[in-house]
């Protein structure tokens, strides 16, 4: 017998419910869609042809599905006449039959794991079964497919729902709608399949009695983490579900040794990886593909979507995106690292920065309420308090370069295209324009000019000019 399995993900069906111009299964948890879910839990398994079966929101499912595995075989449902012509439909879109076994299942139950699809296969195999079901025992099965077993507990049939008898109706153990088929079984038996039943479709669970009638033996993979097994049909079901597997992956790091000191108000992406001693402080989502090494401490209150952050590096009050954070450099409170941003190890950016397309070298610092954008500062370089790089001319974006150490002063605008080079100081409140040498001093506001008398003059009768009169404390003795 063919070890080879073939998976089919049924994702033609409406998603009414989510009232929503996107495809239901382009909806996302976890960072991920339904669809890139369902996808990875089949892919992770081994199947080695995967055929999506596509119908409602045709043009936007394809695409995502081809974004996400061109290799995944396409077809078409114009009509949804059931889930058993949804397997036709599949079986008929491959070039040859497939061998070994066929997987079905669904790309809007975002929770099931491969590990739950690889021992249900080996449940299958082992005891030579034509069909083998996930099943789950549900508290309210409403709507479900129930599993009619015999009295010596064999499966015999799934009734849906809405052909179910009132005893059939109470019983709790329903189809997740995932099955594991022998795959010659499969090809034949779908062809039989007759929409004689309540909702005049084509139903997949026909197979089950049909190969029971047959005298091939039926199993059941009954689950006890029934979540593996829900679909998502509305946006209350969306956060629900999206909220468990967040909990699952936040579960999964701090098994990893990830300190997580509030799971309520951490959220951690699918794709996040997360080192040994990293430490998340409360109101924190870490997003996308984000990666951060060993005993790095984020939050409070941060939010970074592909962020690769170092060792040891601390992130305070942070939203960041797309950017490099070196090795025990430290930013924060109060920044926000737009794409491009990398900062070097034991560099600094600091509280009310904003940072874009910049490069800030080992051990630089921009510690304060500054814009620092198309730029590049290099290793070791302080900037002062309130710098802006003006990059933008008003029609076209130019580059800063700072050189290496140099000592840029408080209040400083960097008119570019501008450099100023290794060594190289600015005083208090210049506009850097032209190129500054490097080792050089550039200077550009006025000298003081003092105006002895002009509050008297021109502002007199008030608190300021009697305050200008009056005595200092020193003066008169008074201080405490
Ligand atoms: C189906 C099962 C039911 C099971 C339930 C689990 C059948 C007949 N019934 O019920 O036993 O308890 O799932 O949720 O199989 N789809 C298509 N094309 C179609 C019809 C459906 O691609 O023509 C897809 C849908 O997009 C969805 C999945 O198949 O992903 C299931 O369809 P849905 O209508 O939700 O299943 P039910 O009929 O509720
Ligand atoms: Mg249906």
């Amino acid at each position: 017998m063919s070890d080879q399995v073939t998976a089919i993900v049924l994702a033609a069906g409406a998603g009414t419910r989510m009232k929503s111009s996107r495809a239901k299964v382009l909806h996302e948890i976890g960072g991920r869609s339904l669809l890139a879910h369902a996808l990875t839990a089949v892919r992770d398994v081994g199947a080695a042809t995967t055929v999506t079966v596509v119908g409602h929101d045709r043009e936007q499912v394809a695409a995502a599905v081809t974004d996400l595995d061109p290799t995944v075989v396409q077809v078409v449902q114009e009509q949804q006449r059931g889930t058993g012509h949804a397997v036709q439909v599949a079986l008929d879109g491959l070039d040859e039959a497939p061998e070994g076994v066929v997987l079905v299942t669904y790309a809007d139950v975002p929770l099931l794991q491969a590990q739950t699809l690889a021992e249900m296969l080996l449940e299958h195999r082992h005891a030579g079964s034509a069909v083998t079901i996930l099943t789950a025992e549900v508290g309210d099965p409403t709507g479900y497919g129930r599993i009619v077993r015999d009295d010596a507990g064999a499966v015999q049939a799934i009734r849906e729902h809405k052909d179910a008898s009132d005893a059939e109706r109470a019983i709790r153990e329903i189809n997740s709608g995932i099955l594991a088929v022998d795959a010659a079984f499969l090809s034949h038996a779908v062809s039989t399949l007759e929409d004689g039943n309540a909702q005049g479709e084509l139903y997949l669970t026909d197979i089950v009695a049909k190969a029971v009638a047959e005298g091939r033996p039926v199993g059941a993979h009954v689950l006890e983490d029934v979540w593996q097994t829900e679909g998502v049909n509305d946006r209350r079901q969306l956060a629900r579900l999206g909220a468990e597997l967040n909990r699952r992956t936040l579960e999964h790091w701090m098994h990893e040794g990830v300190t997580i000191v509030d799971p309520h108000s951490t959220w951690v992406d699918s794709a996040v990886s997360l080192a040994r001693d990293v430490t998340i402080l409360p109101g924190t989502q870490l997003l996308g593909a984000t990666d951060v090494a060993e005993g790095a401490t984020i939050g409070p209150d941060t939010t970074l979507r592909n962020v690769e952050v170092g060792e040891g590096a601390t992130i305070v009050r942070t939203h960041g995106a797309d950017a490099l954070i070196g090795a025990g450099a430290s930013v924060g409170p109060f920044a926000y690292l737009r794409p491009g941003t990398e900062l070097g190890a034991d560099g600094k950016i600091g509280t009310f920065v904003e940072t874009k397309n910049a490069r800030i070298g080992d051990g630089a610092k921009v510690p304060h309420l500054s814009y620092v954008g198309d730029a590049e500062i290099g290793e070791g370089s302080n900037i002062g308090a309130g710098t802006i790089t003006a990059n933008y001319d008003g029609v076209e974006k130019h580059r800063t370069t700072v050189g290496r150490h140099a000592r840029t002063g408080s209040d400083n605008v960097f008119v570019a295209p501008v450099t100023i080079g290794d060594g190289a100081f600015t005083g208090a409140g210049t506009t850097v324009r032209d190129d500054v040498p490097p080792g050089a001093l550039a200077v550009t506001a006025g000298e003081q000019r003092i105006m002895e008398g002009w509050v008297q003059r021109k502002r007199p009768d008030t608190a300021s000019a009697r305050a200008a009169a009056e005595p200092s404390d020193e003066e008169t003795g008074t201080r405490e």
